[in-house]
């Protein structure tokens, strides 16, 4: 595994009460396989769901169950534990472990350790999709946030419980990977970076719109890639159903025009503008009142105008962020690619191929990086990977850009 930020790492596994508790197991084995040191700490429920001697053979260290426990204490001690962890990483974490943790409690051994340990903390929460929904947990949930407390997940889908929706543990490799990345080098500290992602929608009527197939995905987790990287985050999201990558401002936005009007007001802030999002290129003239009906047998015309070019108009600006434009394109990439890069004036072009199961609505994506100075490929990888290699490129770039601009 190539999560090599956690090589060396002593990590603190805190296991609550809850069906997720037998995917702790799994986690304990990647995160040995990831480098990392583990011990871990269990509430007395979650050893209802799993023993503790599954997490000692596991990660060959005895494991802590009690604050009252008298041997335990005199080998390493509840203080020297929290001292010990370098890394706190709750997984699974019920939504009861939540509240208590919200508020500062200190009645078990895993919520004292946490009070009593510098380590960042990290919650993986797991629960059944009514619980989370629940305002109590959302509360508890933006409070950990603000105290820098890092959540991960959860995922949705069907449940233990037989319910689907959001409150399933993430799996064990994307706990790692999430644990591995807040160890990433901050390479966007202190920079506002302006993303936007997803389609737009233009209403024909008040039932029917213009849309296209993008789902955000890409665009999202440019965000998140950012916000790990140390960015203030702006997203600016046209309908989708993603949710917001943590630590990320979202704005949410309908049609392409209201695109525009956000992205203006937040590039002026900005030290670059991902333009990852769909835009629609059209809008219907006219936007009707009424339902439009069926009239004979006739077809219809829709008589469409040209929407405002977001990424045309912020390059015209006397004070521009640097300019990262997308250009989604079904032949010829690169040669459309490199002719966007010119007609609308960027500093860098991501080209993809789309159709045919590639760019829209997938999970992986390839991407070429056009500029001024040649072509780099990124061969397929998931969207967060492609990402993260993205973000790294547009740190050097600002760098660069300022480094050419002091010499001036
Ligand atoms: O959302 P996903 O399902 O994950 O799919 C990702 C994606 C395929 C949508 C994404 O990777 C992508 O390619 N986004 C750009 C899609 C696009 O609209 O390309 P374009 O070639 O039509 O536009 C070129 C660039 O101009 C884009 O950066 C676009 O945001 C921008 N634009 C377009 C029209 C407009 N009126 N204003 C703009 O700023």
């Amino acid at each position: 595994m190539a999560s090599t930020g956690l090589a060396g790492r002593r990590v603190l596994l805190g296991v609550t009460g809850g069906i997720a508790a037998y995917k702790a197991a799994e986690l304990v084995r990647r995160l040995g396989d990831a480098g990392a040191q583990v011990r871990v700490a269990m509430t007395e429920n979650a050893a209802r769901f799993v023993t503790p001697l599954t997490f000692q053979a596991l990660s060959g260290n005895p494991v802590r169950l009690s604050l009252w426990d008298e041997h335990a204490e005199a080998a390493m001690g509840h203080i020297e534990l929290a001292r010990w962890a370098e890394d706190i990483l709750i997984a699974p974490a019920s939504a009861d472990f939540l509240a208590r943790l919200a508020h500062g409690l200190a009645d078990d051994l895993l919520t004292t350790l946490c009070l009593a340990s510098a380590a960042p903390v990290h919650v993986a929460p797991a629960m059944n999709q009514q619980m989370w929904a629940n305002a109590a947990t959302q509360a508890n949930l933006a409070l950990l946030r603000s105290r820098g407390v890092g959540v991960f997940g959860p995922a949705a889908g069907s449940q233990a419980c037989g319910e689907v929706g959001s409150g399933r543990l993430l799996e064990p490799n994307e706990l790692v990977e999430a644990l591995a990345n807040t160890h990433r080098p901050q390479t966007l500290a202190g920079r506002r970076v302006l993303i936007s992602a997803g389609p737009t929608y233009e209403d024909i009527d008040p039932v029917r719109f213009l849309g296209n197939r993008s789902s955000g995905r890409m665009g999202f987790a440019i965000a998140a890639a950012a916000v790990e990287a140390g960015a203030d985050v702006t997203l600016v999201a046209g309908p989708v159903h993603l949710p917001t990558p943590a630590g990320a401002q979202r704005i949410d936005v309908r049609s392409a025009r209201e695109m525009h009007a956000a992205v203006m007001r937040a590039a002026e802030s900005a030290d670059v503008y991902v333009a990852a999002a769909a835009v629609g290129d059209f809008r219907p003239q006219e936007i009707a009142a009424h339902k439009i009906k069926k009239r004979g047998d006739g077809g219809m015309t829709l008589e469409l105008t040209q929407n405002p070019d977001i990424l045309a108009d912020l390059a015209a600006l006397p004070r521009r962020p640097l300019l990262v434009g997308f250009a989604a394109e079904t032949e010829h990439v690169e040669a459309h690619a490199r002719a966007k890069l010119e007609r609308k004036g960027l500093d860098l072009v991501a080209a993809n191929q789309v159709g045919g199961g590639l760019g829209f609505e997938a999970d992986d994506n390839c991407l070429t990086l056009i500029d001024h100075d040649g072509t780099t490929h990124l061969p397929t990888a998931s969207k967060r990977e492609l990402a993260r290699q993205l973000v790294d490129i547009v740190a050097q770039r600002l760098e660069r850009r300022e480094t050419g601009a002091a010499r001036r």
